[in-house]
């Protein structure tokens, strides 16, 4: 469907001149636009009002806003300040593609990529590196080759152009559009399908992460972001090739919409990808007018559905960062892809703000500048052993904000809770400097610091009676009563111990009792405080050896993630002995009701609730001292609580 790029450029470059021209012609732009040209292109449209974009997605979990850019902008002075002010990520819109980096076989150029990876280096940019196998942009020599000769060149050309470009890109869309738009989602049947069926895409994945192993490796489409037949089909894509073992790590949602259009359930779509363990990203987000000018109320809708998709993103933990795909209407793809079509992104054509740039700013969390105020308490004091309570205040310019509270130098026996309340028993004389932060839901934080003053309690002296090198054994229950004294008559002691033996625990009467899980030797230390926050404490090691029942594995099980009915699981199997495991079953029982539907990386049995899992051809082999990471995704009804006893080959591990 697309033209050449090169043809596509020139049509671009065309376009943009004379709809600027157009537009100043007719509207009150006329100044702006010749001003612009006039001083070589900087104008006051470069810079936008507020918190940049990269900045409030930043405080969003670290997330990032980017936009793409093509070379022919990078000396465009109005474009290139407006894209380092708000954006701090950078997609080539053409330079990494095909037909741009292996015109004619084995023929490589790499020259326009670099030059976009330049750019975004001296700005702080990182870079979502876009594409290597594409059924656009791709030069005929490639369609036309016997079709067993594509995967090796397929195979070749990533291998060189990951290559290039290794280290510089924060991800790649290995595979770009694989689907076809029709009603079953059909792969696209280009070079690489016709050549390999859809075995081609793990093909891709796994050369790519040959060649550059940090990248993030992304699938990348559009219509696939709300739940749709088209999006089901990526979703089966995703779950089959973690289950082979590909090295794929995150779903690209290209997100080109047309104003009042938007999908919904996009969060609930991008979330079930997150389940699976892969990160998600919106990657070319536009919403096009489909017809031109755009009225007011377009504008608002524009703003609304802008709003909604970053919403979206916020939402999943995973969503990593929203990609704009242009920097602005006059620089978009869309008039040259959608005749009569336009107005797609947030700043217009000469780069002014849209109303849909004031809404993501406020979807990220933008409050024009809070301003936390806390009341300060003044000097404070205390006594050992006499509890405290004290709640403290802030004020926030703008209403409906929650404030959560941190504290540093609080007085030993102190903590603050996240709604500002400091309380406990100060348990020594001291006094400390104490500052108390609250901070808003945007970020704005203040802050308040006092003195506090803890003056002596009794003086009571207690002591704890040491009772000397213990020793235990892994599955035998174990009981010991620690006793200690006190100076003053009438206290009542309350213990609490350091460092116990895995299985161990003691009661607040000083009762050290359970079942020793794992052999080792520990130090421990008990501590016994009266009511007066007099303490005292005895150490002593408590060594456990091994039992017979720990075997020479040790599996770490954690649950990934839970969805309505749902969840994965990862399990860590570690050769703790001193020969290789050569195959392995894992064996264990869940206390729950799961049962395991799909092992990752092997085969999978379920009998009851004793789950089977084994090796696949490849990760069979566990070296002495190595370990190796499988998971797993599995049903419940109620209860999908951990298991925590296993076996590998029939052996219990410890
Ligand atoms: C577009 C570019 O923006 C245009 O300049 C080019 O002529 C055609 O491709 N999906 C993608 C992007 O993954 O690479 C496309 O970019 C837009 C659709």
């Amino acid at each position: 469907m697309w033209q050449s790029r090169p043809a596509r450029d020139t049509a671009r470059t065309a376009g943009r001149a004379r709809r600027l021209f157009a537009a100043g012609a007719a509207v009150t732009a006329t100044t702006a636009a010749i001003a612009t040209m006039a001083t070589g292109g900087i104008a006051q449209a470069a810079l936008a009002p507020g918190t940049p974009l990269k900045t409030l997605a930043a405080a969003n979990g670290n997330r990032y806003f980017g936009s793409d850019m093509t070379g022919d902008l990078l000396n465009n002075t109005t474009v290139t300040q407006l894209q380092a002010q708000q954006f701090n990520m950078l997609t080539p819109g053409n330079e990494m593609k095909w037909d741009t980096t292996q015109p004619s076989q084995t023929t490589f150029n790499f020259t326009p990529g670099q030059n976009i990876v330049n750019y975004a280096v001296a700005h702080n940019e990182r870079v979502r590196c876009h594409n290597l196998v594409w059924h656009s942009q791709l030069p005929s020599w490639v369609s036309s080759l016997p079709s067993n000769q594509v995967q090796g060149a397929m195979e070749n050309h990533i291998t060189n152009e990951v290559n290039a470009y290794k280290g510089e890109c924060y991800a790649w869309d290995v595979v770009n559009e694989p689907f076809n738009d029709d009603a079953n989602a059909t792969p696209r049947a280009d070079a690489f399908f016709n050549a390999m069926g859809i075995g081609y895409i793990a093909d891709a994945l796994k050369t790519a992460h040959a060649a550059d192993p940090a990248a993030k490796l992304y699938i990348n489409d559009y219509n696939i972001e709300g739940m749709n037949a088209k999006s089901n089909a990526m979703f089966s894509l995703a779950q089959s090739l973690l289950q082979q073992g590909a090295p794929l790590n995150g779903i690209g949602f290209e997100s080109h919409f047309i104003e009042g259009q938007n999908p919904s359930g996009m969060q609930a779509n991008m979330q079930r990808f997150a389940n699976l363990g892969l990160d998600v990203a919106v990657t070319e987000l536009d919403d096009r007018f489909t017809s031109l000018p755009p009225s007011n109320a377009g504008l608002q809708q524009q703003a609304t559905d802008f709003s909604n998709a970053v919403k979206a993103c916020l939402g999943v933990t995973r969503c990593v960062g929203v990609t704009q795909w242009a920097i602005g209407d006059a620089d978009s793809w869309v008039p040259g892809a959608f005749s009569g079509q336009g107005a797609a992104t947030m700043f217009d054509q000469s780069y002014n703000p849209k109303p849909a740039f004031t809404a993501v700013q406020t979807a990220l969390g933008a409050t024009a500048g809070n301003t936390v105020t806390v009341t300060n308490p003044g000097a404070r004091t205390g006594t050992v052993g006499t509890p405290v309570s004290l709640q403290l205040s802030a004020t926030d310019s703008a209403a409906g904000q929650t404030l959560t509270w941190t504290a540093t130098g609080l007085p030993a026996g102190l903590a603050i809770s996240s709604s500002g309340l400091i309380s406990g028993t100060p348990t020594a004389n001291s006094t400390s400097n104490v500052t108390v932060t609250a901070t808003d839901g945007t970020g704005a934080s203040g802050t308040a610091s006092f003195t506090f003053t803890i003056n002596g309690g009794t003086g009571n002296t207690v002591t704890v009676t040491n009772p000397g090198a213990r020793t235990g054994t892994v599955g035998t229950a174990a009981s010991l009563q620690v006793s200690a004294t006190d100076s003053a008559a009438g206290q009542t002691l309350t213990f609490s111990a350091t460092g116990l033996p895995a299985g161990l625990t003691i009661s607040s009467s000083g009762l050290i009792s359970g079942t020793p899980t794992a052999a080792a030797t520990s130090n421990v230390t008990v501590t016994a405080r009266d009511g007066t926050g007099a303490t005292g404490s005895a150490s002593f090691t408590w060594t456990i050896s091994g039992g017979n029942t720990g075997g020479t594995c040790h599996v770490t099980y954690t649950r990934n993630s839970e969805w309505p009915g749902n969840f994965t699981a990862q399990v860590v199997i570690a050769n703790t002995g001193t020969s290789a495991i050569n195959g392995w079953s894992l064996t264990f029982t869940f206390p729950g009701d799961q049962k395991v539907t799909n092992n990752f990386n092997g085969g999978f049995s379920m009998s009851g609730e004793n789950a089977t899992l084994t090796n696949a051809s490849y990760n069979g082999t566990i070296p002495a001292g190595s370990s190796i990471t499988d998971g797993f995704q599995g049903t419940f009804t109620s209860n999908d609580a951990s298991p925590t006893s296993f076996s590998v080959n029939g052996t219990a591990c410890s």
